[in-house]
Formats: structure tokens, sequence, C-alpha cells
């Protein structure tokens, strides 16, 4: 195969956001621009979400501002309302992203709202965001299975994402926020999702609790799903979802599409130094196999 494939590097929000040790601004600069150094071409920044609520992502926008912008590397924001898009928009940033989720209970945890009003925040944040030339990228929580709920029906999640594309995001990522997933399932959601909408405007988001990411990706791409979220080194989970591991690691991404013909633009080597100097900062174990197997042969 010799598509490309979009890699969203969520690695800086989604696996920093969890990490018991908060990183000083400083660190999490450091390891953006490592990522900038990887051939990555998407690459989420923080969030701009309460501080309270996720001390992690505090000052993400003073964080963005110091980053070096006009560098043909799209670089976004999280904004769960108008306070928070307001403030991307004051450092500067060009492309956010509002969610929700395909649960009630989840949504009430997570943006404190149900799925209903969680739509009439964004409704006002897309509508700044396409005055200000702004993209707005949708991310849907509990795809599957959700903490509090167990199964989520695939219809439902066909209901929220198509609602999230009808309001104007250009891309919905859909979050297996807890990583519980099976090829099977995945193979389901997608039939429904993929009867109301295009494969270019998804993406796949998957956590990789129980090692199944890179088997629910496999089974993405033979439905043409060409976009996937993932984080350097495995990093994080959810706040919101107690137990679920990090992303899928974008070293075992890359491996998997490297092999089978997909184009990353990935430098591998860079991205390994990335995800050996994180861990050495967060004093972690890298999770990922295609670092293990990579830091051995190296030995
Ligand atoms: P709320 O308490 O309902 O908000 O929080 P509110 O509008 O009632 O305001 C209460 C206070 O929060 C006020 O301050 C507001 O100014 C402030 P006070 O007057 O008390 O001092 N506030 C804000 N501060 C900073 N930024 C904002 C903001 N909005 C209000 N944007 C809110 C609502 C959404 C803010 C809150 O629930 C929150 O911050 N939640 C955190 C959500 C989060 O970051 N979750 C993790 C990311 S999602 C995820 O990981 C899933 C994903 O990876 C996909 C997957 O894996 O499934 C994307
Ligand atoms: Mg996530």
């Amino acid at each position: 195969m010799s598509d490309d494939v979009k890699i969203v590097e969520v690695g800086p929000r989604d696996g920093l956001q969890n990490e018991k040790m908060p990183l000083t601004l400083e660190q999490r600069k450091t390891l953006i621009l490592a990522l900038m150094q990887t051939g990555l071409q998407s690459i989420e920044v923080g969030s701009c979400v309460s501080p309270k609520w996720v001390p992690q992502m505090a000052n993400s926008t003073e964080l963005f501002a110091e980053l070096p912008q006009n560098t043909g590397i799209a670089l976004s924001l999280l904004t769960p309302n108008l306070k928070g898009f307001e403030q991307a928009l004051a450092c500067g940033c060009k492309e956010v992203a509002v969610f929700t989720a395909a649960s009630e209970s989840f949504t009430q945890k997570n943006i404190n709202c149900s799925i209903a009003e969680s739509f009439e925040k964004f409704a006002d944040v897309i509508a700044l965001a396409k005055q200000n030339d702004i993209k707005v990228r949708g991310y849907v929580s509990c795809v599957v299975d959700c903490p509090y709920e167990g199964a989520i029906s695939p219809q439902q999640v066909t209901q929220v994402v198509t609602k999230l594309f009808d309001m104007g995001c250009y891309e919905i990522s859909l979050g297996e926020t807890i990583g519980t997933a099976t090829p099977d399932r995945v193979k389901r959601l997608w039939a429904s999702v993929l009867n109301e909408i295009d494969s270019k405007f998804l993406a796949g988001h998957f956590h990789n609790t129980y090692g199944m990411a890179i088997a629910n990706i496999y089974q993405s791409l033979e439905q043409g799903i060409r976009t996937f979220d993932s984080s350097v080194s495995g990093l994080g989970g959810c706040p919101y979802a107690k137990g679920a591991a990090g992303n899928v690691a974008t070293e075992d991404l890359y491996y998997l599409l490297n092999n089978m013909g997909f184009k990353t633009g990935i430098d591998i080597d860079a991205l390994m130094q990335a995800s050996h100097d994180i861990n050495q900062v967060l004093q972690r174990h890298n999770p990922s196999n295609y670092a293990q197997a990579y830091f051995q042969n190296k030995a």
C-alpha cells in the first residue's frame, strides 16, 4: 500500500495530562520542540481547560506562544468552551479541538455537562472559529465502552459523530478511551459511522490498556481510516477514566505503518531521541515494544 497516513501526536496533551509528575513549561516545551524535529505534521500542544480540573495542562497558551510558528506543522489546543477558545485565539493558535463523548456519564464527569449541552457550547466555539479562520477538530470519547456505562452502541456513537461533523468540525477523532475494544467491535463501529461520513473526515484514537490498540488500528486501516492519534512512548491516559492506559505509542504505530508500506514522514531516530528524553525526565519505563527492540539493538 502506498497511501499516506496522517499521525496526530497527542503525547504533550493526552500523555502529559495524566502523568502524576506535572512538568514545567520548559520541560513541556523541550518535548514539543523535539517532536517538531521528527517529521510529525500535527502535534497537540495542550489544553485550555480549568487548571483546577487538570493541573498538568495549566498555562498551555503560554507554552503555545513560545513555540515556533509558521513551520507548516499544525499545532493545536483542546478547547471545551468559549472561555478556552478565546484563550487559544489570543495566543495565536490556528487549530483547536472540541471534545464530547458518546456516553452521558462520561461527558458529565469530563466536562461537567450533558452531551446536548456540550453541543451548545461547541456551536459558540465553532462560530467564532469560523470568523477567525481557525480549524476545529472534534473528539468523541467512549466510542466502544464507557468506564461508567459499559458498552456504547455504534448507533449512539454515529449520532454524536454526525452531529459534530454537521456542526463544522473538519475531522472527528473517535476515542477508544479505556482501551477495552477488540477488532470485531471496532469493525462494527466503523461500519456504522462510515455509513454516514466519509473516511477522510475520520480519525482513530486508541488507548492501549489491554494491548489491543495496534490490532484495532489494523482493523481501522482495513476499513479505510487513514488518520490516527498516538502518543510518543505511549504516554498518558485520561484523568476521568480510572485505570486507562496511554495512547498507542507513536513508535509502535510507525512500525506498523512503515512495514505495511504506508508513508508517515517520520524520522525514526529523531522520534526515538524524543522518546528517550521524555522518559528520562519522567523517570518512566517505555512500554512501546518497538522502542524496547530499538534500544536493545542499539546497545
Ligand atoms: P465548569 O466548572 O463546569 O465550568 O468546568 P464553568 O463554566 O461552570 O466555570 C467554573 C470555573 O471554571 C470558573 O472559574 C470559570 O472561569 C472556569 P471560577 O469563577 O470558579 O474561578 N473555567 C475555565 N477555566 C479555564 N479554562 C476554561 C474554563 N472554563 C471555565 N476553558 C470545564 C467546565 C470544561 C472547564 C471543566 O470541566 C474542565 O476543565 N474539564 C477538564 C476536561 C479535560 O481536560 N479532560 C481531559 C481531556 S479529554 C480526553 O482526554 C479524551 C480524549 O483524549 C479522547 C479519548 O481518549 O476518549 C480527547
Ligand atoms: Mg485520549
